[in-house]
C-alpha cells in the first residue's frame, strides 16, 4: 500500500518518491536569506520614514510643518460678521452695472519687452491697494463713502470678499451653508433680491447659513474683465465662490452650491434627513451608472459606502451638471475642490463645459475621487424645468428623475437660452413659490 506521506518531498538525505519541484530549492534558499532581507527591509523603511529627522524637527523646529494662515482670495484681512446670511448689497446692483468691471477692479496693461505686440492685462482687486493699517483704511473708506453713492457701492463690492462668519454663540453654528453666485448683468436688482430672499427664507426655516457672491468678483482668478462673455468658462467662478464660503464658514459641515438660475420650491425639506445622512443617501445613490449618460464606459461603483461621500452631484440626460451640488467640509472634501479648481484644469482647452468637464474627467480617470463622489437623480437637488406636465402618467413621462414636479426641493432653468428667457423663468417660479 502506498502511504500518502510518501508523496511529500523530503528534506536533505531523506528520499521522497516524487522529484523535488524545480522551485523547491529556491524556497529553501529564501528561508536561509530571509533574516538578511528583513534587515535590509527595515533599513529601507528607516530611510523612507526617517524617524530621526522627524523627531529632530518636532523637538527643535516648530515651524517646519506650518503653512501660512488662510486668508480671503484678494486680501490678508477679514471683516467679521455675526449674521449667518452673507450676501452683497444686491438692491444696488444696477450701480455695479453702471460702474463696470474696469472701475470695480484695477486693470493694468502690461507689455513684455520680448513680445511687445502681445497685449496683456493684469486684473487686481481694489483690496490690493488697501492701507496696511486697518484704522487708516477705515477712515479713508468712510470719507469715500460720504462722497458718493458709487464709491459706497464700490467699497461694498471690494470688501465683500473679506466677510467671515464669527458667531457670538459658538454652539449655534449652521451645519449646512447654501452658496450662490449671482451675475449682476444677467438679472435686475429686483430679480437678485428675489433670488437672495428665496434662499434666506429656506436658510431661516432650516437654520442654515447663506453665502452669496457675484460671479464678477472672481475676475482676478480669470485675469480678465470679459470672462463672463464665455458662459461655460465663467462657471469656474462657482467653485471659487464655494472655496470662499468654506473660508467664511470654516466650521459648517456641508456646503450646498445652488446656482442663480434656480429657486428652492419646497422649504420644508431638511437636507440632513433628505440626503446628507448615510441612511438617506445610500438608497438614492446611482450605482453602476455611466458618468457620461446614457452609456459612457466608466460607471459609478456598485458598492461605494454612503458615509465616504464628499461630493453629491447630479446629471442631466447628457452630462454631469454643476449648478447644484453638495460638498462635505472636511480635509478630503476641500482637497477635491482644490484639485478640481486647479489652474491646469482651468486652462485646459478641451473642457467644453468648464468645471463640468473637469469633474467628469476627474471621476473617469481618478478612481479615488470617484469613490468619494455620489451621483444622485437630478430631481433630488437639481430638478430641471419642463413644459411637459410630468405628473400626468398618460404622456409617458412617468419615472422621470430629471424634471421638476410639484413638491420637489428645487427648480432650475439653467438651460435658458437668453437673458429674457432666464428672467421669465425666474418670475414664473418665484410667483409659484409664493402662491402657497
Ligand atoms: C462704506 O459703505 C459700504 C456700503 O454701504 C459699507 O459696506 C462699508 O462698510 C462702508 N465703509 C465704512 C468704512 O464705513
Amino acid at each position: 500500500m502506498l502511504g500518502t506521506n510518501k508523496f511529500r518531498p523530503k528534506f536533505k538525505g531523506q528520499k521522497g518518491i516524487l522529484p523535488l519541484s524545480s522551485s523547491f530549492n529556491r524556497i529553501d534558499n529564501f528561508k536561509r536569506y530571509r533574516s538578511g532581507i528583513i534587515i535590509i527591509g527595515l533599513l529601507i523603511l528607516w530611510f523612507l520614514f526617517d524617524p530621526y529627522t522627524n523627531i529632530r524637527i518636532r523637538l527643535y523646529s516648530k515651524s517646519a510643518f506650518t503653512l501660512p494662515p488662510a486668508h480671503p482670495l484678494t486680501s490678508k484681512n477679514v471683516i467679521p460678521t455675526n449674521s449667518k446670511y452673507i450676501y452683497p448689497a444686491v438692491e444696488k446692483s444696477n450701480l455695479l452695472v453702471q460702474l463696470g468691471l474696469n472701475k470695480l477692479f484695477k486693470v493694468t496693461d502690461i507689455r513684455d519687452a520680448k513680445a511687445p505686440d502681445v497685449e496683456q492685462i493684469v486684473v487686481k482687486s481694489l483690496n490690493y491697494f488697501d492701507d496696511v493699517n486697518e484704522a487708516v483704511q477705515k477712515a479713508k473708506e468712510e470719507e469715500e463713502n460720504a462722497s458718493s453713492e458709487l464709491e459706497k457701492v464700490k467699497n461694498n463690492f471690494k470688501n465683500h470678499d473679506k466677510v467671515v462668519y464669527t458667531p457670538k454663540d459658538k454652539n449655534k453654528y449652521p451645519e449646512v451653508v447654501i452658496v450662490t453666485a449671482l451675475d449682476f448683468e444677467k438679472y435686475s436688482n429686483g430679480d437678485l433680491v428675489n433670488l437672495v430672499q428665496n434662499r434666506i427664507d429656506y436658510a431661516f426655516q432650516q437654520d442654515y447659513g447663506l453665502y452669496v457672491r457675484y460671479y464678477q468678483e472672481f475676475a482676478p482668478v480669470f485675469n480678465s474683465v470679459k470672462f463672463m462673455k464665455k458662459s461655460e468658462e465663467a462657471k469656474w467662478a462657482r467653485i471659487f465662490a464655494l472655496r470662499a464660503a468654506m473660508f467664511a464658514f470654516p466650521k459648517a459641515k456641508w456646503f450646498w452650491y445652488l446656482d442663480q438660475d434656480s429657486l428652492i420650491m419646497n422649504p420644508t425639506i431638511n437636507l440632513k434627513q433628505y440626503l446628507l445622512s448615510p441612511e438617506a443617501l445610500s438608497p438614492v445613490m446611482l450605482r453602476e451608472k455611466s458618468i457620461i449618460p446614457p452609456d459612457g464606459l466608466i460607471k459609478t461603483y456598485k458598492n461605494s459606502n454612503a458615509e465616504d461621500m464628499r461630493i453629491i452631484i447630479t446629471q442631466s440626460d447628457s452630462k454631469l451638471e454643476t449648478y447644484s451640488f453638495l460638498v462635505k467640509n472636511d480635509y478630503l472634501g476641500k482637497c477635491i475642490i482644490e484639485s478640481w479648481s486647479n489652474h491646469l484644469f482651468r486652462s485646459y482647452g478641451n473642457f467644453p463645459f468648464g468645471p463640468d468637464s473637469a469633474l467628469t474627467h476627474a471621476l473617469q480617470w481618478h478612481p479615488y475621487i470617484l469613490s468619494k463622489t455620489a451621483i444622485v437623480p437630478a430631481r433630488t437637488i437639481a430638478a430641471q424645468q419642463t413644459d411637459v406636465d410630468i405628473s400626468d402618467v398618460t404622456n409617458g413621462q412617468q419615472g422621470d428623475h430629471i424634471h421638476y414636479n410639484k413638491g420637489d426641493l428645487v427648480v432650475s432653468w439653467s438651460d435658458c437660452q437668453d437673458t429674457a428667457q432666464c428672467q421669465q423663468s425666474l418670475k414664473k417660479y418665484f410667483d409659484l413659490s409664493k402662491s402657497k
